[in-house]
């Protein structure tokens, strides 16, 4: 476990309900009484949150896919270091809306860098930090991709803007990195009620209370 805390990622393609599932599951643990700090990446800390203004707007070529890595990497690194590291030292439960995972599906991944390159940078910029226990949506891709449109109503950021094989091969890294790594991560069905979801999620954390 990473200092005396709980550190929680949430991970998935794009439209799955991550960021409403990190909410309602941050809402219930605190419930249960414990301190839980919500954050999200890119971002989570001042330094960080300038980064993601930097990676998500613009074109799509703004970046290449090594400049962007190392943006992502950097960003992480802030957080780690201003954000996760202190709450989990002071007992904190950390819900985080993405984190290194998703730099090893889309940069790795589906930008074709290597899960290795991307550890690399992670293991200088992070000292290596991994969630006690990931969770990964899943959705049909029909039922992600119409959330998605939804949401965004025609204006996608950077990443939402790539094409279906770009995205098909981001789900299909996440589902590879799970099954490879079954003590760390848990799949869960995100279809269905919002609450419902939220109890799938809460029993996937069951073995960490
Ligand atoms: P989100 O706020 O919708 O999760 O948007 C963040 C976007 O950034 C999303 O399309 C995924 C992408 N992303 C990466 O490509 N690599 C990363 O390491 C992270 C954290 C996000």
């Amino acid at each position: 476990m990473s200092g005396r805390g709980r550190f929680i990622s949430l991970e998935g393609g794009e439209g799955v309900g991550k960021s409403t599932q990190a909410r309602a599951l941050a809402a219930a643990l605190r419930a249960r009484g414990h301190e839980v700090i919500e954050t999200r990446e890119p971002g989570g800390s001042p330094g960080a949150e300038a980064i993601r203004a930097l990676l998500l707007a613009g074109e799509a070529d703004r970046w290449g896919a090594r400049a962007e890595a190392l943006l992502f990497a950097a960003a992480r690194a802030d957080h780690v270091e201003r954000t996760i590291r202190p709450a989990l030292d002071r007992g904190a439960w950390v819900v985080c809306d993405r984190f290194l995972d998703s730099s090893i599906a889309y940069q790795g991944g589906a930008d074709g860098l290597g899960a290795e390159a991307i550890r690399a940078l992670h293991a200088i910029g992070s000292e290596g930090l991994l969630p006690d226990r990931t969770l990964l949506l899943t959705l049909p891709d029909a039922i992600a991709v119409a959330r998605e449109t939804a949401r965004d109503a025609g204006r996608p950021d950077r990443f939402g803007a790539r094409d279906p094989a770009y995205h098909a091969r981001v789900t299909a890294g996440f589902r590879a990195l799970a099954e490879a790594e079954p003590d760390r991560w848990r799949i869960v069905d995100a279809e269905g009620e919002a609450d419902e979801v939220t109890a799938r999620l809460l029993t996937a954390l069951d073995d960490l209370a």
